[in-house]
């Protein structure tokens, strides 16, 4: 018996060698089993069109999905922990880590920030001990801020409550952990603890609704148990976790959204979608030369939903959206049309100041604990009204700005750099980005400033301390813009060639510029908000 089956039979208190019966109770929790009873009565052949009824064809399916994953799988770091870490709490902990990083973003992103955090975190007990300031640093660039710091709480709840155990099963990973939903004590428990359950992510989605040719919005009740159902029928329970991934990985590299691999899909002979587009084809040929069509071979007992093709199946593709040729298996799966983000601005101001040393230095200001971006660091910034005018938009600008420095700020010194877009999951938000060099008496508006600036939710920044900070990616881009345009507004230094965009270190680097200690080759900008001329 391997490993991780030991393990999870020891850790929900079954005996190795134990029967398919005892397995078949581990699994018999609300999220583990194929709920039956919570499926929309279906007749007996729509059932055969979207589920898998024969045995041989379920076994025919893992046996070819497993053996392109054994031959084709990504090298990932979670999974050379996964497969290498004999400690279970340790495991479970690793692969926790990898699947809420891997919620909502690519898995070439996540990986550099999987390695910094198992190094900096190996251990839940680390984990529990860090600051969320430490968490919200590490996690800054990878979006959707409150992850980290669930994962920050939950740990810490293990160590207080749970005396460092990870609970050993999907049933008690959801119930007793927070920001722990069904995927994901799905994955940790079948990729950590061998138990034999399905995850149900957007890739599983995908091959699911096209290999059962799913055709119903993705996201409705009806579509969404028949999918858990299926993936914790289909789930290999020799080999739970392997399988899990397996579907992913076909989701995120051959049975891809838009232009999928098909011929190179193990599982092709098990689609039903790849049938319907193989008639599809062969019946428009046929009916160009007047002749019957024969049917796809595949699967030759089940062609098509008879509730569908009456016009009342929950799971086929409604009527209202008809088969689309150019598109082939990608008809599958069918979303709701997405809700449109709402546009949003919000003035952003680049407030600069010379640093006691002589470097520039940038103030920082903390965002609420809640909320969008909880927590982390931006420009002091003022979201806009509707309909709110330059004019407008500056006044109330420099009043904030004026409340974070604690002193009158000429409103000639606020100049505009520009607007920068950045796309949340539910906004679509434009930053008006102005910048303001803090100048006039250095020595004593200094002092004066740092008192004012003694409040625990801002600071003073260089240039290396802003990257980093934990600050999200949209304020990374209102920096560049700034850096952007400081070096744009320079222009060539008198007798050299230099373009746009080149190394500002020699001609034309700014006073200031060469004392910051940073490296020569960075952008400051300095040059950009020189005192301007008043307005
Ligand atoms: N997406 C989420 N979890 C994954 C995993 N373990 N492997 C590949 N892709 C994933």
């Amino acid at each position: 018996m391997s490993k991780l089956r030991a393990a999870a039979r020891s850790r929900r208190g079954l005996q190795p060698g134990a029967g398919g019966a005892r397995r078949a109770a581990a699994r018999g929790g609300e999220d583990a089993s194929p709920r039956k009873g919570m499926l929309p009565p279906v007749s007996a052949q729509q059932s055969a069109y979207h589920l898998f009824s024969h045995p041989a064809e379920t076994e025919a399916f893992r046996k070819n999905l497993l053996t392109w994953y054994d031959k084709c799988k990504r090298d990932l770091p979670w999974r050379k922990l996964a497969a290498s870490e004999s400690d279970t709490n340790r495991r479970a902990y690793a692969v926790w880590v990898s699947e809420i990083m891997l919620q909502q973003t690519q898995v070439a992103t996540v990986i550099d920030y999987y390695n910094r955090w198992m190094q900096k975190w190996p251990t839940l007990q680390a984990l529990a001990k860090a600051s969320l300031e430490e968490v919200n640093e590490l996690w800054a660039g990878l979006g959707y801020y409150s992850r980290g710091k669930r994962l920050q709480e939950a740990a810490q709840k293990v160590v207080s409550e749970l005396a460092g155990q990870m609970p050993g099963t999907a049933e008690e990973l959801q119930k007793l952990l927070p920001g722990v939903g069904r995927y994901t004590a799905g994955a940790i428990a079948s990729i950590s603890y061998g138990q034999a359950t399905g995850v149900v992510d957007g890739n599983v989605i995908r091959v699911l609704c096209r290999v059962r040719c799913i055709g119903a919005d993705a996201s409705s009740l009806a579509v969404t148990d028949r999918l858990w159902y299926l993936a914790n029928a289909l789930v290999d329970p020799a080999r739970p976790g392997d399988f899990n991934q397996a579907m992913m990985e076909l989701g995120a590299t051959v049975c891809t959204p838009r232009a999928p691999l098909c011929t190179a899909c193990p599982v092709k002979q098990h689609c039903r979608a790849r049938c319907r587009v193989e008639n599809e084809l062969q019946s428009a040929s046929k009916r160009l030369l007047g002749e019957a069509a024969p049917r796809c071979p595949q699967v030759p007992d089940v062609e098509e939903c008879a509730a569908g093709a009456a016009g009342n199946c929950s799971l086929c593709l409604p009527a209202t959206e008809p088969w689309d040729s150019s598109l082939g298996v990608a008809n599958f799966p069918r979303r709701a049309a997405k809700k449109q983000p709402r546009a949003e601005r919000t003035a952003t101001c680049v407030l600069q100041r010379r640093g006691p040393r002589g470097e520039s230095e940038y103030l920082i200001v903390q965002r609420p604990g809640s909320g969008l971006l909880a927590g982390l660091w931006e420009f002091p910034s003022l979201p806009s009204g509707p309909g709110l005018k330059e004019k407008q938009q500056r006044e109330a600008l420099l009043g904030h700005v004026q409340a974070w420095t604690g002193e009158a700020v000429a409103r000639g010194c606020l100049q505009r750099v520009g607007e920068v877009v950045h796309i949340f999951s539910h906004i679509h938000q434009t930053y008006v980005v102005y910048s303001l060099l803090l100048g006039g008496d250095e020595k004593t508006a200094l002092g004066r400033r740092d008192e004012a600036l003694a409040r625990p939710a801002s600071r003073w920044v260089t240039q290396a301390e802003f990257q980093k900070s934990a600050v999200s990616t949209a304020m990374k881009k209102v920096w560049k813009a700034c850096e952007r345009q400081s070096c744009e507004g320079r222009g060539p230094a008198k007798g050299s060639k230099r373009k746009r965009g080149a190394d500002p270190s020699h001609a034309g680097q700014p006073k200031g510029a060469a004392d910051s200690g940073l490296p020569k080759r960075q952008l400051s900008l300095d040059v950009f908000v020189r005192a301007p001329a008043r307005e």
